[in-house]
């Protein structure tokens, strides 16, 4: 069973706290001042092995495993675990000089070379016989090491090889496609090949959708996305039937990315493959770049079912591979870490221990930076360090479900940002973030849920640009309608199965009436123009041509200005037990704040904050701990009790 275990370690409950420990790049002397100075930043966990396959095995089958047993022993007999990477992320230069046919190919056909990392192709049977045995070695030699308390494995699979449009990747995607449509009937329906003479008679003719004269076939694009993803999955499957076979007491994870755009991989469906979930997160520069954080916490949390899970690495000040790459100001190291845990984080790791001084990562930030320990960098991750000790108790305890949640669908990320649409302007995650932002200037706590999550116990669900409805989607959501749930949907949900095939009769198809509308033309708005609502918003991006189906509805919002003026923009249908409502624009934060507080009221939700505190503080919850995180950059005066700029004070309940 998934998901059901944590580190493989005795001695009380503890919130873990360490970072990626790169000892090879460093000199043997300067490994005993690294522990020495783990132990003052109370440092309890590091990951070894990241980026090390090419010193483990210099030559094929032949380790030197000399040096990890080293640091391995050097971390257990000063009190460290570790969680050991198989080593797999980034083959050795001997790999691909012999077989350069691991290497990835671009959709227009470039290799992709060593001299970076991850440098291989998912579906590449030479790669995975090669990885396999070295995560065997890794097993076999370190299962029994008192310090190992978990395998990681690979390193944030996909990061940079999730499309792959090699010879090997078409071989596998066409396995894939013969199991997912078993005939070639099935396939040539599923992605309407009678569409510009695409219609395939032999398997052999179908390719992935590699740079071709036009758009491809959209639904040959959707299905690449999720053969693509489901490649990483059978390898991160792979190297944990051999780490189960070897070493079955040891706990499996790998580092997920749930952060910003990045969208390959659907967690949603990996979720269920690790022991624990883990995830690494860096903050976006923007205005929302704290409010993207909590998101990404919030929907790591929902992957992992509400229990805790591992947050294997973030930074403690900049990184190096963003345009511009700003130092966290103090404060913010401890707020970030501090939100995370707030959001589920039973461990809170870094990228990395010790700052590089040379290759690619040397203007990373580590928890020792260039200038040493004599820092005002370390001194805060020492302050973590003692902080997170003192939070023990709070070790293992899930979170306490929030009223509302907004639901969060891979496949709808991918379908409705896909080429050939009403606008190439549209981004799902930004306009789920939005709401998150709204709900958070409202004082109200929303959890974020892979779309797949039971709904129960949730009195308003908020499902933007729920794009991809199949049939069981649309039951299922009208099921919690219909047992007096409150559902809003945005402008572009409903509008296609899982085929990518749109649902006929008018616009959004399958949702049209539960929400008790219907759309006969999209009308999206090019980048200048803006359409007011009687609310007092604004809306940018899009319009839908809205009619209303039944008396019950009740527009919320009409449009004053543009092609819309006069129709409804924002509608409500208290339908069958609950309600169902439509927002037919983008209304950014503000606006969508202003709709979400009638939605909230007519759904009976509160803030459970003090009203002085709503939008300034942010309220989460787990078990008795109860984390009130600042969101401005002033300090807050919770009646008696200053929280700091950037603070964040758990308060037992
Ligand atoms: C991650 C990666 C780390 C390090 C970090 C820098 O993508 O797993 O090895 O490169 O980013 O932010």
């Amino acid at each position: 069973m998934s998901q059901s275990r944590w580190l493989r370690r005795t001695g009380a409950a503890r919130l873990e706290f360490g970072a990626d420990y790169n000892p090879e790049q460093w000199p043997r002397e300067v490994w005993d001042d690294d522990a020495r100075a783990m132990r003052t930043a109370g440092v309890t966990i590091v990951t070894l092995g990241v980026f090390s396959w090419a010193l483990l095995e210099p030559a094929e089958g032949e380790y030197d495993f000399g040096w990890l047993d080293d640091a391995m022993d050097l971390m257990h007999v000063n009190g460290i675990a570790v969680d050991l990477a198989t080593a797999t992320a980034s083959p050795p230069p001997w790999l691909t000089t012999k077989h350069p046919e691991i290497l990835p190919v671009t959709a227009d056909g470039v290799t992709l070379w060593p001299g970076g990392r991850q440098q291989w192709r998912p579906t590449s049977a030479v790669f995975r016989t090669h990885a396999l045995r070295l995560t065997r070695a890794m097993a076999e030699r370190y299962g029994g090491h008192p310090a190992l308390v978990a395998w990681h494995v690979s390193n944030e699979l996909g990061c940079h090889n999730i499309y792959d449009y090699s010879d090997d990747a078409a071989a596998a995607f066409r396995l894939w496609l013969r199991e997912r449509y078993a005939t070639l009937d099935a396939l040539n329906a599923a992605w309407a090949t009678a569409f510009w003479s695409q219609h395939l008679s032999a398997w052999e003719q179908v390719l992935p959708p590699r740079t071709a004269a036009s758009f491809p076939n959209p639904t040959q694009q959707l299905d690449f996305k999720r053969f693509s993803s489901d490649a990483l999955k059978d390898h991160l499957r792979a190297e944990r039937a051999v780490l189960r076979e070897v070493t079955p007491d040891v706990p499996v994870t790998t580092n997920f990315m749930v952060m910003g755009e990045t969208k390959g991989m659907n967690y949603a469906d990996w979720a269920a493959e690790v022991d624990f979930v883990s995830n690494d997160h860096y903050v976006q520069p923007g205005p929302q770049g704290r409010d993207e954080l909590s998101f990404s916490a919030n929907l790591t949390g929902g992957l992992a079912g509400g229990r805790p899970w591992f947050l294997m690495e973030h930074s403690t000040s900049a990184v190096n591979w963003q345009p511009v790459n700003v130092a966290k100001r103090p404060g913010e190291l401890a707020r970030d870490s501090m939100t995370h845990v707030a959001y589920g984080a039973d461990a809170v790791c870094y990228f990395q221990w010790r700052q590089s001084a040379a290759g690619a990562e040397k203007y990373h930030s580590g928890m020792i930076p260039h200038a040493g320990e004599d820092s005002t960098l370390f001194r805060a991750v020492a302050d973590l360090g003692k902080r997170l000790g003192d939070l023990a108790p709070l070790a293992g305890t899930p979170r306490t479900p929030a009223r509302a949640a907004i639901l969060f669908d891979w496949e709808s990320w991918w379908a409705a940002e896909a080429d050939s649409h009403p606008t190439d302007r549209l981004r799902y995650r930004q306009e789920a973030l939005d709401w998150y932002t709204a709900f958070l200037d409202l004082g109200v706590r929303a959890d974020v849920l892979p779309v797949a999550a039971p709904l129960d116990g949730y009195d308003l669900v908020v499902a933007p640009i729920l794009h991809v409805v199949p049939a069981s989607l649309a039951s299922r959501l009208t099921a919690f309608v219909q047992a007096g749930g409150h559902l809003v949907a945005t402008y572009f949900s409903g509008v296609v199965d899982e085929n990518d095939h749109v649902w006929l009769g008018g616009y959004p198809g399958p949702l049209r009436d539960l929400l008790g509308i219907r759309i006969e033309e999209f009308a999206p708005l090019l980048d200048d123009e803006r359409v007011t609502l009687d609310n007092g918003s604004t809306g940018t991006l899009w319009t839908d041509r809205i009619d209303v189906s039944t008396e019950d509805v009740e527009v919320l919002a009409r449009y004053t200005t543009g092609d819309q003026a006069g129709r409804p923009a924002v509608t409500w249908n208290p339908t069958a037990g609950g309600a169902a409502g439509y927002v037919s624009t983008r209304l950014g934060p503000q606006g969508l704040a202003t709709v979400l507080g009638e939605f909230l009221s007519r759904a009976g939700i509160e803030s459970e904050l003090p009203p002085d505190q709503r939008g300034k503080v942010e309220l989460a919850i787990r078990g008795d701990f109860h984390f009130l995180i600042n969101r401005t950059d002033e300090p807050i005066d919770l009646g008696g009790y200053l929280l700091a700029a950037d603070g964040v004070v758990v308060v037992r309940e």
